[in-house]
């Protein structure tokens, strides 16, 4: 489907990246990792062809869109690119700022590109949105419209570039639920991401940038389990992430304490947020056996992510049951202590149900 045969792209004398060759496959799904300023975005910018090489072709379907006279409006028709700050346009409601390309470009009628509009939403989980204006959204929900808006123009390929980076996450929840959906839709998928949870859930592969240009590639598993060269290793080691599955209602809790203690100990937390990371864990695996593993053994995986530079403590947590939402306060049930404690512990959070998969995000307080 994509095919890059030694791409290079300078400015002046700045090499942002030198000769790089890959092959992308139709459905596949990249995540792009790196350091800042390693060409992430420069990269994508030159695939989609708003960005010329210096050298280099980069083939779609066998077409060489580096070619001149290379129709370049029929070649973003086909690819769909999504930033970090959506642009919507402001003096337009959702439902036309989702129309106005395919009725423009690509001659739609007003009634075809509004019920694919309407699709389109559904699949964001926006209907009701449709003739509000983009001030009225919240981030998350402006991010999700500019992916529908992507997706009216029916493209083969999408690039995002971070595009989960300038949202909370709850919001972060949200947008990276969409994606999952387009990855399984088969669409070919390159994403830049900071969210290394995510890519490694997602992808199929993963290119770490570096030292102007790909520097290794392999499956998640190959990237963050067993990297190869030294600057991924070092890259990949800086990621404070601890992984836990859970799958029986016998699981080893002691154990899973200790790894965690151990995991916080090498990167220095102080005992207080170990203990609160035990104890909200403790407690949230409990109402979860309670509430959705009566009668069935249980499927919880869950990530524990620091970051060193914000000091952050973020906890993802996938449950696969019927839809449950620990943190929704229900009137008229007589809460228990272990919930009342979770949602006194989180800064934020947010919960999503989609085909059995519960997903939770929640930053703890410090
Ligand atoms: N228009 C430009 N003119 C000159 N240099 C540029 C231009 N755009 C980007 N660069 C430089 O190219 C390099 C790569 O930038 P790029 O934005 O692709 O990095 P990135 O990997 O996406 O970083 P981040 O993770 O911070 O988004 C940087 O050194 C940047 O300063
Ligand atoms: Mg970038």
């Amino acid at each position: 489907m994509i095919k890059i045969n030694g791409l290079t792209k300078k400015f002046g004398e700045l090499v942002v990246f030198e000769n790089i060759n890959a092959h992308i496959k139709k459905g596949e799904c990249i995540a792009v990792i790196g350091p800042s300023g390693t060409g992430k975005s420069i990269f994508f910018r030159t695939i989609a062809m708003l960005e010329r090489p210096d050298r280099g072709n980069i083939f779609i379907d066998g077409t060489d869109i580096t070619q001149k006279g290379v129709d370049l409006n029929r070649v973003h028709e086909k690819m769909g690119m999504v930033y970090q700050g959506f642009h919507l346009f402001s003096h337009l409601n959702i439902l036309n700022n989702i129309t106005l390309a395919p009725r423009l470009v690509r001659k739609k009628s007003k009634e075809e590109a509004e019920m694919k509009a309407m699709e389109l939403l559904s699949l964001v989980g926006l209907t009701d949105k449709a003739n509000s204006f983009p001030h009225e959204l919240s981030g998350g929900q402006q991010q999700r419209i500019a992916i529908a808006r992507s997706l009216a123009m029916e493209p083969e390929i999408i690039l995002f570039d971070e595009p989960t980076s300038a949202l909370d996450p709850t919001m972060t929840c949200e947008v990276l639920s969409i994606i999952r959906k387009l990855t399984k839709m088969g669409l070919t998928i390159l994403i830049v991401t900071h969210e290394m949870h995510f890519a490694r859930e997602i992808s199929d592969r993963v290119f770490y940038m570096d030292e102007g240009g790909i520097y290794e590639e392999g499956t998640p598993d190959e990237i963050f389990d067993r990297p190869q060269k030294e600057k991924t290793k070092a890259f990949v080691k800086k990621l404070k992430v601890f992984q836990y599955e859970i799958s029986s209602k016998s699981f080893d809790m002691v154990s899973m304490n200790a790894q965690i203690e151990v995991f916080c100990q090498k990167y220095n937390l102080g005992a207080k947020q170990v203990y609160s990371i035990q104890l909200f864990l403790e407690e949230l695996i409990v109402v979860l056996f309670n509430k959705c593993y009566e009668t069935t053994p249980p499927e919880i995986k869950f990530t524990i992510e620091y970051s060193d530079e914000t000091n952050r403590i973020s906890i993802y947590l996938i449950y696969l049951a019927t839809d449950y939402n620990p943190f929704e306060y229900i009137d008229n049930q007589i809460d228990n202590l272990g919930m009342m404690l979770i949602r006194k512990m989180s800064e934020k959070s947010g919960h999503l149900y989609e085909n059995g998969r519960n997903s939770i995000v929640i930053e703890l307080k410090k």
